[in-house]
């Protein structure tokens, strides 16, 4: 057993290390550090024979630049592989500096979890905490010794595809989890004392505002507010002790962020005091070239590293070329000792020099209760959009109609950026009412292309679900979109789910069947005409390995839903940007700031989601209404459970800073509290809020509590009415 325990305490910071580091560094050749400062993707090879990594003999293969000391790090994931590339860079290489595995373990490793925009609608930080913990041993038992994970860009634009890695368009939803997930990732590993693997937060920073929803495209908003929201998250999992971030790949307010000095080292070292690494994202580097801010690639590396990219993913722009620049100039060999550094120093404090080698540990992988937890996360973030004349539950001891080809789809159920192969077992929702013995028929219901249904294959098929419905007490509908249209690269133009699943829907209504639709989605969709049609209406997202059983224990009621939404779902796609915390106009926005053919106001709001019980909010005090700006704003809100049921309510609490010397939001989370109440029973619910939360950030980007009158908010979302008014001296 660990004498010691190597716990990362926050932010992290490197200085322990600093002699050991720099005992090694003195020893380095210059092509030895460059090789630090190198990430190769060797996870290609995967099913290839041999490794694919080449003879020692052979120059440029994987095997030779080991030896030489000419890699640092590998995307590469499998116990076997991992032990054998490390055995090489440790007992074959000159100095036996151990090897990261990095690998992109999002939501999930074996276990998948559903997708990080689905688990943020728990507002639960501390389940999401045990989640990651989960997959860290699943990818440390796989080999991997530190995640690209956890990805924490801040998103009010739906359309992005990567929206579904996220949590959402809230910066203290967002920050709160993203400490909850570096703490988990990071967790202490018993046997060796030292974390499992190192968190990696991605993509600083500003990738959510991609404009447009267009992947990889330019960003740009006024400092003020990428501060005060956009930034948030980052901070927080500095603050949480992360030990790595990943550099994004966009422009940012006229900067390439790869280049940019300003947000790499003024901001995230200086200012949010981060003392680990910057690795690039993939390719990157040489990407510099096509933004035209590089003329070749001896001349990214050196904006790149000068700028505070501490290693280069798999270009091979620094292996390159950082040898020549060494030479060249101090202020470039500056920058590579630097960098080579920092990546030691996280090494030292993985204890790789100690314990190079990951342990296998079957028992992590699928575990009992790593699968019952991605159930239970399944469930908890299910949110309850509709449910017209108490639809659901569902009675068991019906018989239904299950339909829809997603209700059938195991990749579809799981989400995008699940990489590795899922451990059994596993449920759809079809296989989920098989395994429960529940009384049904499946009909597929809609291809997910249109266009392989031609019109008449269409009516067939639409006669044969009609006269299925007859035969059925009621329909389970489970539609949306595949999860191919959400994660990278998969920006979307429309956030309205297919026409032909909608028209389906219109059929079944026309005949008068009931019917519960369960809506599988990686965005914030605008499904109006759905939600109309709808009996009820349930939002499981790409919800995980467990989705399906999680899906039928909230429509039978097996458990009361209790998500809500961690981003705002429009009516159309023509109103966004829309989000909660919106400036102030100088006119009311119901009436002027409408849509000629559209309202102004969302479909569901931010904070929303239904359950299957009635709360009563019967008030709310504030123990302390006139504080100071470093005091903590106490709250008291008693809430009540009407239903014959358990339920669990989140209370929201949102501000409005009465007066301003800048303008600020019409409302904003400042904070939140989850309460468990048993059938017909009263809780007192305290919500602790630090004043520092009611700050602004001033146009010369000071953060600051301005003294004066505010008004606090709360309820059961984010329209919530009643208020109550607070002092800040
Ligand atoms: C993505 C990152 C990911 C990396 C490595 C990039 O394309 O933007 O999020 O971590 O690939 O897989």
């Amino acid at each position: 057993m660990p004498t010691q325990n190597h716990l990362i305490k926050a932010p992290f910071d490197p200085s322990p290390y600093a002699d050991m580091v720099e005992e090694l560094l003195n020893k380095m050749t210059v092509a030895e550090k460059v090789g630090q400062i190198n990430l190769e993707c060797v996870d290609d090879f995967e099913g290839l024979t041999e490794w694919n990594l080449g003879s020692p003999a052979e120059e440029g293969s994987i095997m030779d630049k080991l030896r030489r000391g000419c890699v640092g790090a590998v995307i590469c994931r499998g116990f076997e592989k991992n032990t054998k590339l490390q055995q090489i860079a440790v007992k074959e290489s000159r100095l036996g500096i151990p090897l990261l595995f990095g690998y992109d373990v999002i939501h999930g490793h074996r276990t998948i979890f559903p997708i990080p925009l689905g688990t943020a609608s728990t507002w639960d930080p501390s389940i999401l905490e045990k989640t990651e913990e989960f997959a860290a041993k699943e990818a440390y038992s796989d080999g991997i010794n530190w995640v690209f994970a956890p990805m924490i860009d801040l998103c009010r634009d739906p359309r992005w595809g990567r929206v579904a890695e996220g949590a959402g368009e809230d910066p203290l939803l967002a920050s709160l989890i993203a400490q909850a997930k570096v703490k988990g990732f990071q967790t202490v590993n018993p046997d060796t004392g030292y974390p499992y693997v190192a968190a990696g937060f991605k993509h600083y920073c500003g990738y959510g505002l991609s404009e447009g929803g267009r992947d990889y495209d330019a960003c740009s908003i006024n400092e003020q507010t990428l501060m005060m929201d956009y930034m948030k998250p980052y901070a927080a999992a500095v603050d949480a002790g992360a030990m790595n971030a990943m550099s994004s790949f966009n422009v940012l307010n006229g900067e390439v962020v790869t280049a940019s000095r300003y947000y790499l080292t003024e901001i995230l070292r200086e200012k949010f005091g981060f003392g680990g690494f910057v690795v690039s994202d993939y390719g990157s580097v040489a990407e510099l070239i096509e933004h035209r801010v590089a003329g070749d690639l001896k001349d990214a590396a050196s904006i790149a590293i000068t700028a505070g990219v501490d290693m280069d993913m798999a270009s091979g722009t620094y292996l390159d070329h950082c040898e020549a620049l060494y030479k060249d100039d101090s202020r470039f060999a500056e920058a590579i000792d630097e960098a080579v550094r920092r990546i030691l120093s996280v090494k030292f404090a993985l204890g790789l020099f100690e314990h190079p080698y990951n342990e296998e540990h079957p028992e992590f992988t699928a575990s009992s209760e790593s699968i019952e937890l991605a159930r239970e996360v399944a469930r908890k973030s299910a949110v309850l959009l509709e449910n017209k004349n108490g639809t659901l539950p569902l009675d068991k001891s019906k018989k239904y109609l299950l339909l829809g080809q997603l209700a059938d789809s195991l990749r579809n159920m799981i989400g995008t950026w699940a990489l590795c192969s899922p451990e059994l077992p596993h449920h759809t929702v079809k296989g989920a009412m098989e395994e429960g013995n529940y009384s049904f028929v499946y009909h597929v219901g809609y291809p997910m292309d249109e266009s392989e249904w031609d019109a008449d294959l269409r009516a067939s098929q639409f006669d044969e679900v009609l006269s299925l419905a007859d035969e059925c007490d009621g329909v389970i509908f489970v539609c949306g979109e595949p999860e191919s249209w959400s994660g990278e690269c998969s920006g979307s133009a429309t956030l309205e789910i297919p026409g032909i699943q909608t028209e389906l829907l219109r059929k079944l209504k026309e005949k008068g069947h009931r019917v519960t639709s369960v809506l599988m989605c990686g965005r914030a969709v605008a499904c109006r005409e759905i939600s109309e049609l709808s009996d009820a209406l349930l939002l499981a997202w790409h919800n995980g390995s467990e989705g399906g059983a999680a899906v039928c224990d909230c429509i039978f009621g097996d458990c009361n839903p209790s998500g809500r939404l961690p981003i705002t779902f429009p009516y159309h796609v023509g109103q966004i940007p829309i989000h909660h915390a919106l400036l102030s106009s100088g006119r009311p926005r119901e009436r002027y700031g409408r849509y000629r053919n559209c309202t102004a106001e969302p479909l569901y709001p931010f904070g929303y989601g239904l359950s299957y019980s009635e709360i009563r909010y019967n008030g709310a005090v504030i123990d302390n209404p006139t504080l100071s700006a470093d005091d903590t704003l106490r709250v008291r809100v008693e809430i009540e459970n009407l239903s014959d049921i358990p339920v669990c309510e989140t209370v929201q609490a949102y501000f409005k800073d009465n007066v301003s010397s800048v303008p600020t939001p019409e409302r904003k989370l400042c904070g939140f509290a989850k309460a468990e109440l048993a059938p017909h029973s009263k809780v007192e619910v305290a919500l602790l809020i630090p004043a520092s939360r009611f700050a602004l950030m001033t146009r010369d980007l000071r953060e600051i509590v301005e003294s004066g009158e505010f008004t606090l908010f709360i309820g059961h979302d984010s329209t919530c009415k009643l208020s109550l008014p607070f002092t800040i001296e």
